[in-house]
């Protein structure tokens, strides 16, 4: 204790008041430094609030037949073709374009990514299968169908752009991708 008294500042106080004296200040500065250290950082930002999600813009609730949405360009296909060429094109399209790598064209061939296309002429309308090559993302935004395969996969097939004629081909490939 001798050595408090012994501070400057504090040793001209006479000794009754410097003890009480000392301890104010001591409580004081405790309070301002309390003061001055409680947190005053600005409010943190709300964390984002989420935003709400997106209403999906529901599908318009026009029945939509087995050939797909009319509105969704068929590029004019309504069958598929049977021309050998054609179908040699296709396949050869099918490949150069990627088809492959999301589609199995045999039973026992195992690709998760999409569904496998055996016997895709033989489920789906000339034109639901056109306006799918042709317009895949109108037809996951507007056909039901494609919408199902869709929550199954997960993946979105890809727009390749690709001509009327080109599609063509590619159909008279699948149409030789028969069930067994
Ligand atoms: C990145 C993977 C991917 C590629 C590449 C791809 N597709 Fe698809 N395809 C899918 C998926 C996944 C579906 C199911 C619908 C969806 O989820 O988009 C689908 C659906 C289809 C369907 C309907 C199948 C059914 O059972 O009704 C056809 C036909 C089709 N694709 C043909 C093609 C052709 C032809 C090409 C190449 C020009 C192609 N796809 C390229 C992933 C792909």
């Amino acid at each position: 204790m001798n050595g408090i008294y012994k501070l400057p500042g504090i040793r001209q106080m006479n000794s009754s008041s410097c003890g009480v004296g000392w301890w104010w200040l001591m409580a004081l500065v405790v309070l301002v430094l309390a003061g001055c250290e409680a947190p005053t950082e600005d409010e943190a930002p709300p964390a984002d609030e989420e935003a709400p999600p997106a209403e999906e813009v529901p599908a318009a609730e026009v029945e939509v037949g087995p050939e797909g949405p009319a509105q969704i360009d068929d590029g004019g296909i309504t069958e598929i073709p049977d021309d050998p060429e054609l179908i040699e094109e296709g396949e050869a399209l099918f490949r150069a374009n990627g088809c492959s790598a999301c589609h199995a064209v045999e039973v026992d061939q195992i690709v998760v990514t999409g569904p496998s296309l055996v016997g895709v002429t033989e489920r789906r309308q000339p034109e639901w299968i056109a306006r799918m090559i042709l317009a895949p993302g109108e037809m996951l935004d507007l056909d039901p169908t494609a919408q199902e395969m869709l929550a199954e996969y997960m993946v979105i097939m890809p727009d390749q752009n690709l001509s009327v004629e080109e599609v063509r081909a590619i159909m008279a490939y699948l149409g030789t991708l028969l069930e067994p």
